[in-house]
C-alpha cells in the first residue's frame, strides 16, 4: 500500500486538514489555509464549525481519497471555487462552473454605487435594469434581492453561462423578475424594444476589461481557468466600453443611471467617454485597495 493510500485509510479531520494544508503550502497555493478548510468542508459536507468541533473523527477512506484528489487539483491551479462550484458574493451563495467567472469582492461596490445613486426610487419606483455580461447572474440577482420592485433583463454572450446564471436565479428564488438573454451587449434588448427606447433605469455592467498584452500578469489560476471571454477586453482592455455607453445612451430613460466596473488604470481614459452633453454627476468608486473600480453617471 503507499503511503498516500494509508494516509487516506487511517484519516481523520485533523490529519486531513493538516496534510492537505501542508501539501498546498507546498505547492505555493496562495491563501492554502483557507483552501484546504474550503475543500474539506466540501467533501465531508460540513461546515467549518463542525471541522473544528470534531478534530478525531474519522474520514471515510473513499471520502479522503476524493479530498485528496481536490486538493491535487487545487494544488495544479484549479481555482477553489470551480472545485467546490460555489462562491458567495453580496452574502448570497452561487453556483460557479468554469463557464462563469468566479465573482469577485470589488464587484460588490457595483451594487453599493447602484443601490446609493437609486436613493429612494429604490423603495417608490418599479425600476427596469438591464446587466451586460451577467457571467454567473452576481449583479443582477443581487440587485433583484434588493430591489423588489425591479425587473430585469441579464444578457451574456455566452449560452452556458447564462444556464449557471439562470439556476442562481431560481436558487435565490428571483427568476421571475430576471429575464437572460443570450445577446452581444444589449443588442437583444434593443431589437426587441425599438418602439419603446431609453426606457432603462439602471443599466450595470462588469465587462471584460483585461487588456491582452496584460495576460501574462495574470495569475495562473486566472489565466489558466476563468473563461478568456469574461477576462479579456480587447488589445488595450477597454474597447466594450465604447459600444456599451452607446448603447446605454439609447436605452437609458433621462435620468437612468449607468454603473460600471473597470480595472486598474482604466479610470482616465474611461472618464473622457462620459461627455458633458450627454452625462451628468460622474463618480468614481474606489475599491477597498484604494483602486478606482466603478464609474457612475446619470444620463441627461
Ligand atoms: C467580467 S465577466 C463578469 C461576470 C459577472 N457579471 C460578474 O461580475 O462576476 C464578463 C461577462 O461578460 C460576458 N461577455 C463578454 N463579451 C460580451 C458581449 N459582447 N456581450 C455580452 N456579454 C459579454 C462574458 O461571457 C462574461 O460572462
Amino acid at each position: 500500500m503507499t503511503s498516500r493510500a494509508k494516509t487516506e485509510m487511517q484519516a481523520t479531520v485533523r490529519s486531513a486538514l493538516r496534510d492537505a494544508m501542508a501539501e498546498l503550502h507546498r505547492d505555493n497555493v496562495p491563501s492554502h489555509a483557507l483552501a484546504a478548510e474550503l475543500l474539506l468542508m466540501h467533501a465531508i459536507g460540513r461546515d467549518r464549525t463542525w471541522i473544528y468541533a470534531h478534530p478525531e473523527e474519522p474520514v471515510a477512506a473513499e471520502t479522503a481519497r476524493k479530498f485528496f484528489e481536490l486538493v491535487a487539483q487545487r494544488g495544479r491551479g484549479t481555482p477553489t471555487q470551480y472545485l467546490t462550484g460555489k462562491q458567495e458574493f453580496w452574502g448570497m451563495e452561487f453556483e460557479v462552473t468554469p463557464a462563469v467567472l468566479i465573482p469577485r469582492p470589488e464587484t460588490e461596490h457595483v451594487i453599493e454605487a447602484a443601490l446609493g445613486r437609486l436613493g429612494e426610487r429604490r423603495r417608490t419606483e418599479r425600476l427596469r435594469i438591464a446587466d451586460i455580461g451577467t457571467g454567473s447572474g452576481c449583479i443582477a440577482i443581487a440587485l433583484a434581492q434588493e430591489l423588489p420592485n425591479a425587473e430585469i433583463i441579464a444578457t451574456d454572450i455566452c449560452a452556458v453561462a447564462l444556464e449557471v446564471a439562470r439556476r442562481n436565479a431560481k436558487r435565490h428564488d428571483v427568476s421571475e423578475r430576471i429575464r437572460f438573454l443570450e445577446s452581444n451587449l444589449l443588442d437583444g434588448a434593443t431589437q426587441e424594444t425599438s418602439d419603446c427606447a431609453r426606457r432603462f433605469d439602471l443599466i450595470v455592467s462588469n465587462p471584460p476589461y483585461v487588456a491582452r498584452d496584460e495576460e501574462s500578469q495574470l495569475a495562473p489560476d486566472v489565466r489558466e481557468h476563468e473563461p478568456a471571454r469574461a477576462l479579456f477586453g480587447g488589445a488595450s482592455g477597454t474597447e466594450i466600453y465604447a459600444p456599451l455607453m452607446a448603447q446605454a445612451v439609447e436605452m437609458l430613460r433621462s435620468g437612468g443611471l449607468l454603473v460600471i466596473e473597470i480595472g486598474y488604470g482604466q479610470a482616465e481614459r474611461l472618464r473622457a467617454l462620459f461627455d458633458d452633453a450627454t452625462w451628468s454627476g460622474l463618480r468614481v468608486t474606489e475599491d477597498l485597495a484604494g483602486i478606482p473600480r466603478v464609474l457612475s453617471a446619470e444620463r441627461l
